[in-house]
């Protein structure tokens, strides 16, 4: 307080910017003080984001965090120091000097809008991959070449035609096979990359080689508490084989799926296109006969 016009001068440094730090910023600046607040982590918040309720009250963590977030967030008279040390302190009370040491964070925090494509992308986190170079003869029968050719030749287009692309591939593959899929490349002039993305990250299409008929049980929630896990397991037996794989005779895959919209006949089975519901082992175990050649 300047003792002559008892106007507030100077400014506050506060360490940490958990919710108490947070709070004390608050009502610092409130109170008309330059407020500088100082946290070593990449943002404010501290470990209460980290919990779900709060003792003794069984407050939500979160409901009691983020208004203060939001007001310090965007309060002006709060300086955000965030991913910063104190390296040194010097003076008396009243007067003194801090020096406080960024880290570089490789984003610009004016422009970076929280999307997380950096955490994607992230060089540190992630090794980089470089495709390597396709072989310039790729190894693939006449026949196969002749289907995926006849595949290909259906769209026209770039990288928005990979998906009915793979639907095709797998109606007629049964499975996505890698030279297939080197020729498509090719051919579409889409890199390797772009399409094992999408191959991988649906369901549907399969990196390995499928049984002719592939037996799907649902394990959601519905189909769960109504025994579920035990025709998984019933059809393990059967078929001599894990969730996830496929019979050596290559005619069946088994599979487990969360959900296949239709709870109402819970525990639902598919063998291919065909549903079966209100299953139970036993006529799970009856349908691998129905379906053996
Ligand atoms: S949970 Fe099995 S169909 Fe919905």
């Amino acid at each position: 307080m300047d003792q002559e016009t008892g106007q507030k001068v100077g400014a506050v440094l506060v360490v940490g910017g958990g919710v108490g730090g947070m709070q004390a910023s608050i009502d610092l600046a409130e109170g008309g003080y330059k407020v500088y607040l100082v946290e070593k982590g990449p943002s404010i918040g501290g470990v209460m984001a980290q919990l779900d309720k709060t003792f003794p009250t069984n407050d939500c963590a979160m409901c009691t965090l983020a208004p203060r977030m939001v007001d310090c967030g965007g309060h002006l008279n709060i300086e955000k120091l965030t991913y910063s040390e104190i390296e040194s302190i010097e003076g008396t009370a009243g007067n003194f000097k801090v020096h406080v040491r960024k880290k570089a964070r490789s984003v610009d925090p004016e422009k970076c809008t929280g999307c997380g494509e950096c955490v994607e992308h992230c060089l540190v986190k992630n090794i980089v991959y470089l495709e390597p170079p396709p072989p310039a003869e790729i190894e693939i029968g006449d026949n196969e070449r002749l289907k995926v050719d006849e595949i290909l030749s259906r769209y026209d287009g770039g990288r928005e035609t990979v998906i009915p692309i793979l639907q095709d591939i797998t109606d007629e593959f049964n499975w996505l096979p890698p030279n297939v899929l080197m020729r498509a490349s090719q051919v579409k002039q889409i890199p390797l990359e772009h399409i094992l993305r999408i191959a991988t990250f649906y369901k549907g299409f399969s990196l390995k080689p499928r049984g002719k008929h592939i037996v799907t049980v649902c394990t959601g929630t519905a189909c769960h508490v109504k025994g579920a896990q035990r025709i998984l397991d019933r059809l393990e037996r059967e078929l001599g084989i894990e969730t996830g794989e496929t019979t050596s005779d290559m005619q069946f895959t088994l599979d487990a799926v969360r959900c296949l919209g239709c709870c109402g006949l819970s525990p639902v089975v598919t063998v291919g296109d065909d549903l079966y519901g209100q299953m139970n082992p036993a006529k799970a175990a009856a349908l691998i006969d129905k379906y053996q050649d």
